[in-house]
Parts: structure tokens; sequence; C-alpha cells
């Protein structure tokens, strides 16, 4: 499977809600109620820091995408920190290193220093996904438990 991983661009926003939804398939307390939801969050987090987005491609067609920010200041931290906001691959491509790419490419373009992100408390697969990675989980606030990375 040739996975490239690119910048995503303003055009890639029309695709991406849906991407979400399917990906989020079985993880619903996690997800947004609906696509008009899943439209406007994704808007809100291009807009947070257009640059911190990328796409995984999957000859020619997306499989899969992450937000990241450059700006976040992390109340828990006291400082800003680097923060990946949203990361998805949808369910027929798992497991082949594509949200892997996603997230080195995002710390990447992240640079050095802290990242911060928060996840699902039942999403144990996401959860182990970033341990993997490097990340330590952290505080519990409601249903969602924040994972940092040094
Ligand atoms: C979390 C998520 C992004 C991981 O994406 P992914 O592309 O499957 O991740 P990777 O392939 O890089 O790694 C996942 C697993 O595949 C394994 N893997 C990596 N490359 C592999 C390869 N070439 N062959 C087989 N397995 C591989 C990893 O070791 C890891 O092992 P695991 O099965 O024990 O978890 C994906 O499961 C997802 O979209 N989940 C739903 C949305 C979500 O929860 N997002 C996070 C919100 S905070």
């Amino acid at each position: 499977m040739a996975i490239t991983i690119r910048k995503g661009e303003k055009k890639d926003l029309a695709q991406v809600p849906e991407i979400l939804m399917d990906s989020y398939r079985g993880l619903e307390e996690y997800g947004e109620e609906s696509i008009e939801k899943a439209r406007r969050y994704i808007e809100d987090l291009y807009d947070e820091d257009p640059e911190c987005f990328f796409v995984a491609e999957v000859d020619g067609k997306i499989a899969g995408f992450i937000f990241c920010n450059r700006f976040w200041y992390s109340k828990f931290e006291h400082s800003k920190v680097g923060a990946i906001h949203e990361i998805v691959v949808l369910p027929g491509f798992r497991h082949a290193g594509i949200g892997k790419e996603l997230i080195e490419k995002a710390m990447e373009f992240l640079g050095p220093g802290k990242i911060e992100l928060w996840v699902g408390e039942h999403n144990t697969k996401a959860i182990e996904f970033y341990k993997k990675l490097g990340f330590e989980e952290r505080e519990k606030a409601g249903k969602w438990v924040r994972m940092i990375k040094n």
C-alpha cells in the first residue's frame, strides 16, 4: 500500500467531515452527532492553525487526516504547547502505519517541546496507539483523558 502524507488544503475540507463520521463508527460517544456538526468542528480546527493539517492518501484518495495546533495554551502545563486535536484513519486502512505516519508528520511540524492531546477514556485502541508513540496518560476530565509527550 503506497501511502502519501501531504499538507491538507482548504478544498480537502469538503471530504473530511464524512471521513470523520465513518472513522468514529463504534466510538460515537467521542465523535460528532451529525455531519453538519462535523463540518463546523472541522472548519474550527482548520481555522485554528491552517498549516497544521495533513492528509494521508492511498491511491489518490484520502484515507486519514490529522489536525494539530502550534499555538495551544495548556491550562494544565501553564504554557504554550503543541496540540494534536484530531486524527482519524478510515477503518479499511487501519494497522498499516498510516496513523503513525500522520502523528510523526505533525510532531515534526510542531517541533521540539511538549505535545498535548485528549482522548476518550474508553477509546483503548487510540490510547494504546498514543502510548506506543511516547504519550503518557495524565488527568481525566469527564469522559476525556489528557495525554502528553515531553
Ligand atoms: C487511532 C487510529 C488513528 C490509528 O490509526 P492506524 O492507521 O490504524 O494506526 P497505525 O497503523 O499507525 O497503528 C495502529 C496499529 O497498527 C500496527 N501497525 C503499524 N504498522 C503496521 C503494519 N505495517 N502492519 C501491521 N500492523 C501495523 C501498530 O503497531 C498498531 O498496533 P495495534 O494494532 O496493537 O494498535 C485509528 O484507529 C482511528 O482512526 N481510530 C478512530 C478515531 C480515533 O479514535 N482517533 C483518535 C481520537 S483521540
